[in-house]
């Protein structure tokens, strides 16, 4: 096949005329096509339904009536379970309620106002610049948006297969003050699907000593832990035990989640780290939350314990031939013409598409005007400003099979049309 650079005029005039054809074939299909939000489908939802069984009993094994007030860092059962997701004891765990994203803004939060170590160390200052943080992009959209909220600036760095640019983030950290924490999502990313690999967890332990700021911060957001695809699971270098080793640990907040395990809404999500973490942490959530939904940790700990791999193997039996579709739609359509490259996952909950510079937004404008809505484009860059406009999220998760494969032929007939255009506009 040839790339599109090397067609000619007219070659280039008849493949834009047989994908708007093609494009035309789906649209008959009356299209409502979504591949904007990383939400597990129905089917995934009902391998969990047993959390709705009656529990035999509500007493926690620590004697703590689940149904009561209190016990504002969760019952035992839910701590083990944060700390297996974590990979950390279940002391250095505080298992919450629905949404880690939430534990997330709220430990930002704090270490603006504050700060979490119980001394004057704050990032929220009246004098000098503002606070900012590091953001590997692509990135997840929520992180900048926490961000932004709070006033905190943000820098980017480039990311890698391997992770994040260590070099950069070290180089950019030691020089300035003001840069207070770096955003991670270390296993299957939003939105790339890579893993850290383990010289970049160990250079990330090290981190807070190399930077200018005594009160630096990883926010080390392990969503997709347990979220495999294939067996034995990838493995992830373990940070809190690298920082513990590097001296850093009271810089590190571990985040996770049964989001993408049980239910999306009504599940349970856990911060990790040190004593000093979890005390600042629980005074912020004391101010107003008198204690977590235990009742739901309780569900969890009893359908959880002991089988999160076997679960995590029948969510990966729906989402491997999702994932599939999608990469071999992407082949099948783009493959050779040199204008997209995507990643290729084995977890996680999301594909990155690099289109043409200067195309991505239009490719999406174009999807929407076909019927098939995608994460606008941008989303994965802080201020919603991609750079150099070539960044696509797809989450494949919520569609049917057949739907996703009309979706993916929209989208690549999309890719095809803008770049095809772009060629001829820079052909004249
Ligand atoms: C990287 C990442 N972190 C956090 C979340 C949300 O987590 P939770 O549902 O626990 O708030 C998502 C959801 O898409 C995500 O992709």
């Amino acid at each position: 096949m040839k790339t599109l650079e090397a067609l000619t005029a007219a070659e280039l005039g008849q493949l834009r005329q047989q994908v708007e054809r093609e494009l035309a074939l789906q649209r008959t299909d009356k299209l409502a096509l979504d591949l904007s939000r990383g939400k597990p489908s129905p089917e995934q939802l009902d391998l969990s339904t047993e959390l709705n069984e009656p529990l035999a009993s509500l007493i926690a094994r620590d004697g703590t009536d689940a149904r009561n007030y209190g016990a504002l860092r969760g019952i035992p059962e839910a701590r083990a379970l944060g700390g297996e997701l974590m990979d950390v004891a279940p002391e250095r765990v505080f298992a919450a309620g629905n949404s880690s994203l939430f534990l997330m803004y709220q430990v930002a939060a704090t270490a603006m106002q504050r700060g979490l170590w119980g001394d004057g160390r704050r990032w929220s200052r009246a004098e000098g610049p503002p606070p900012r943080m590091l953001t590997p992009v692509p990135g997840y959209d929520r992180h900048f948006t926490i961000c932004e909220s709070l006033g905190i600036e943000m820098i980017n760095v480039a990311m890698f297969d391997s992770g994040p640019d260590m070099e950069q983030a070290r180089r950019l950290a030691a020089e300035d003050a003001s840069i207070k924490g770096i955003w991670c999502v270390p296993k299957y990313a939003n939105p790339t699907g890579c893993i850290y690999a383990d010289n970049t967890a160990a250079a990330m332990a090290e981190l807070p000593q190399a930077a200018a700021a005594d009160d630096f911060v990883i926010f080390w957001d392990n969503a997709y832990a347990v979220h495999d695809f294939e067996r034995p699971a990838a493995p992830l270098a373990n940070l809190y035990d690298l920082a513990v080793a590097a001296g850093t640990a009271e810089h590190v907040a571990l985040f996770s989640s049964t989001s993408k395990i049980t239910y999306a809404s009504g599940g349970l999500g856990f911060c990790g780290g040190s004593d000093a973490l979890l005390s600042a942490l629980e005074e912020t959530l004391s101010l107003m939350c008198i204690g977590p939904d235990k009742v739901a940790q309780l569900r969890h700990a009893r359908f959880l314990s002991g089988r999160i791999e076997e679960h995590m193997t029948r969510h990966a039996a729906v989402l491997k031939p999702k994932f599939a579709i999608v990469d071999r739609v992407l082949e099948e359509e783009l493959g050779g013409l040199g204008i997209a490259r995507w990643t290729k996952p084995k977890g996680g909950y999301f594909v990155s598409l690099t289109t043409p510079p200067g195309t991505a937004a239009d490719i999406v404008r174009r999807a929407a005007q076909e019927g098939l809505k995608l994460t606008p484009a941008g989303a994965t860059f802080p201020y919603g400003r991609d750079p150099n406009d070539d960044n696509i999220r797809i989450a494949p998760s919520f569609a049917p099979q057949d739907e996703l494969e009309s979706a993916m032929k929209v989208l690549t007939g999309c890719v095809k049309l803008i770049a095809i255009d772009r060629n001829r506009t820079e052909a004249e």
